[in-house]
């Protein structure tokens, strides 16, 4: 038996929601008009795009993450839960969803169904989300309603005549899309998670909410964004955190209006936020279930959390160097202080000979790289050397251990395992069709095999491939873009680790291994990579008073060299004529000096000299 009567969910006029759309579509702009019509602030109080809060999000016009903000439509409580519009954040995302029972599908009218847009849209599907379509930018003049509406039921088999048209700049429709979402969409109970995963209720009314975000406020510490599935979260009650057994009080609950508004309880199927009393993110992780037994003391043993939590792991590792090696404190700080807000990103102290002190950093890709690096430099003012991203590798050793390797420069030579693995992905791009050559070309180029073509309207395609993730995390969606002018998009997935021809290539200067240059790359293109860098470091090591040799080696096998000469200073200069034996004594013994040196003299390379060629990549 069930807690809760069907009857009694029906009667909750709440509508849980959130809105999907490709980067630019203009999801931000919706959700400050949706804020505005409902009457939850004024245009005055608005300030454009009020809820991008971060600066780096505003001047990038993407948005990281929105808050969830509660509404009132015609007596009917309306939660906005946002997902965060890029690719990164997949998982992010799906717990938002999971939070939710209907979502609006924006796509710009003027540009239509991108790859993103597909991938969000087929994960809200998977949740059984109610889909609300919507054709946004219909005042611009390129905007192509029928023709975009049509691509709509044909790539995601809504009806074209249901595609609500709006203009959320103008605010056009804006409130007959707040009466189709109550219309449409389920209130909280009727959710196909619940038919879904009927274990997760019992015949008592314990408590079970999912966290699906968590931030740190200077003043509240952890505030974690809870959907309540079961029960009640009380102000002052203590709750438990399924996964890690914790315990955590609730000193302050309420909703975000977008305010904090403070309330003494969030009830089944609500949506607020909680202050939990913890002190890092990583504690109140994203997917994460908040629990209480009931008060008849009937609680389970092990509760059965609610479905779907995963502990998300980097999938592009970097390393962060402080230009100057004093600001090494200050980094750490930076990092601590980072990752209180995000439980993704992860690092520790990494030192390297070529480099000094520093840190091997973990992301969920590029984008969450980036925004690192730039908030780094920015909030902190620090200015750091990035090393060239590589991906997580996996090697099974001769006694079948596995072991994860996150520094190319750990993986052991080529008879300290038997297999080495790497992260691929399925990525789907979506072009214009006379640009399918180029971009098939582009993929195969790095290792990608292809899968699929598909004609989403008469000109455009969705192509999809399954390609090693190393391939892409570095040009490879700038390479696109100007493929394609701009107008293609990607989306990916991580499809698993694959064995792969892969070997580590070290670069020796004089002999000695410069550590923070090892790579692992495809045996195919060691050799390439391999002269490369030999000629890239000739060109910023200074010369030295002997040769020096700079080669690129798969364990003692050299594959490419090159040479710096000596400098050669002119030994015989204070000889005034005289005989030409004495000069032939002095140059001999300039001879022996030489080979000495070159035998027991150390290189150092200048720091600099490093930062000024990875800085040029
Ligand atoms: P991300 O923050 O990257 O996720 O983008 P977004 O989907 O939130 O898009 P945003 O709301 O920032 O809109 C992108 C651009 O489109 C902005 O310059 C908006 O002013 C513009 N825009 C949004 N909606 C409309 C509309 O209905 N009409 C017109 N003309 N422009 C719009």
């Amino acid at each position: 038996m069930r807690a809760f009567s069907l009857e009694f969910r029906g009667k909750m006029d709440i509508r849980n929601f959130c809105i999907i759309a490709h980067i630019d579509h203009g999801k931000s702009t919706l959700a400050d008009r949706l804020l505005e019509t409902t009457g939850t602030i004024s245009e005055r109080e608005m300030k454009a795009q009020l809820l991008d809060t971060m600066d780096l999000e505003r001047e990038r016009g993407i948005t990281i993450k929105l808050q969830p903000v509660r509404m009132h439509w015609k007596d009917v409580q309306m939660n906005l839960i946002d997902t965060p519009g890029h690719v990164d954040f997949s998982y992010e995302v799906s717990r938002s969803l999971a939070a939710c029972e209907g979502a609006v599908l924006v796509v710009d009218a003027t540009q239509g169904v991108e790859a993103q847009t597909l991938a969000n849209i087929f994960m809200a599907m998977e949740h059984g989300l109610k889909i609300i379509p919507v054709l946004n930018k219909i005042d611009l003049p390129a905007a192509e309603p029928e023709k975009r509406a049509e691509e709509i039921e044909n790539v995601l088999g809504f009806s074209a005549e249901d595609v609500l048209c709006i203009s959320a700049k103008e605010g056009k429709n804006v409130d007959v899309l707040l009466d189709k979402i109550v219309a449409e969409i389920p209130p909280p109970g009727k959710n196909e998670i619940f038919q879904k995963f009927p274990e997760i209720f019992t015949d008592n009314e314990e408590t079970k909410a999912l966290i699906f975000d968590s931030t740190f406020d200077t003043y509240r510490g952890v505030v974690s964004s809870v959907r309540v599935f079961s029960g009640e979260i009380k102000k002052g009650d203590t709750f438990y955190l399924v996964r890690t057994g914790r315990k955590i009080g609730a000193p302050e609950v309420g909703f975000l209006n977008p305010l904090y508004s403070p309330t003494d309880s969030l009830k089944m199927g609500e949506v607020g936020y909680i202050v939990t009393g913890l002190k890092n993110v990583i504690d109140a992780r994203v997917g994460e279930t908040i629990y209480k037994p009931n008060d008849k003391k009937t609680a389970e043993k092990n509760p059965t959390p609610l479905p779907g939590y995963k502990n998300v792991k980097p999938f592009v590792y970097a390393g962060f160097f402080p230009i100057d090696g004093d600001d090494f404190p200050l980094l750490r700080k930076a990092l601590e202080k980072l990752a209180l807000n995000d439980a993704a990103l992860d690092y520790e102290a990494e030192n390297s000979s070529a480099l000094g002190h520093g840190f091997r950093v973990g992301f969920l890709g590029l984008l969450h790289l980036d925004i690192i690096q730039e908030r780094i430099e920015r909030e902190f003012n620090l200015d750091i050397l990035v090393t060239s991203p590589s991906v997580p590798y996996e090697i099974v050793k001769p006694n079948k251990e596995i072991v994860a390797i996150s520094n190319p420069g750990d993986l052991p030579d080529s008879g300290g395992y038997i297999e080495i693995r790497e992260p691929w992905m399925k990525i789907n791009i979506l072009c214009p069709s006379d640009q399918i050559g180029g971009i098939m070309k582009l993929c195969t180029d790095r290792r990608g095999v292809h899968k699929n073509l598909q004609y989403t309207s008469e000109d455009r395609v969705d192509i999809s491939f399954e390609i090693p993730l190393s391939s892409i995390v570095t040009d490879f969606y700038d390479d696109l873009k100007s493929i394609s002018a701009g107008y293609a998009s990607m989306s990916y997935e991580h499809i698993g680790m694959r064995p792969g021809n892969l070997v580590r290539i070290d670069i020796l200067v004089a002999g000695d291994r410069v550590d923070a240059l090892s790579q692992v790359i495809h045996k195919d293109f060691a050799y390439p990579v391999g002269s490369q860098w030999c000629e890239k470091l000739k060109e910023i090591i200074p010369k030295a008073q002997f040769a020096i040799a700079i080669q690129a080696a798969i364990g003692s096998n050299v594959i490419a060299r090159e040479t710096i000469s000596a400098m050669r200073k002119d030994v015989t200069a204070k000889l005034y004529g005289g005989d030409v034996s004495r000069k032939k004594k002095l140059l001999e013994k300039q001879k022996k000096g030489k080979k000495r040196l070159k035998q027991f003299g150390k290189i150092t390379i200048p720091q600099e000299a490093f930062f000024a060629m990875m800085k040029s990549e």
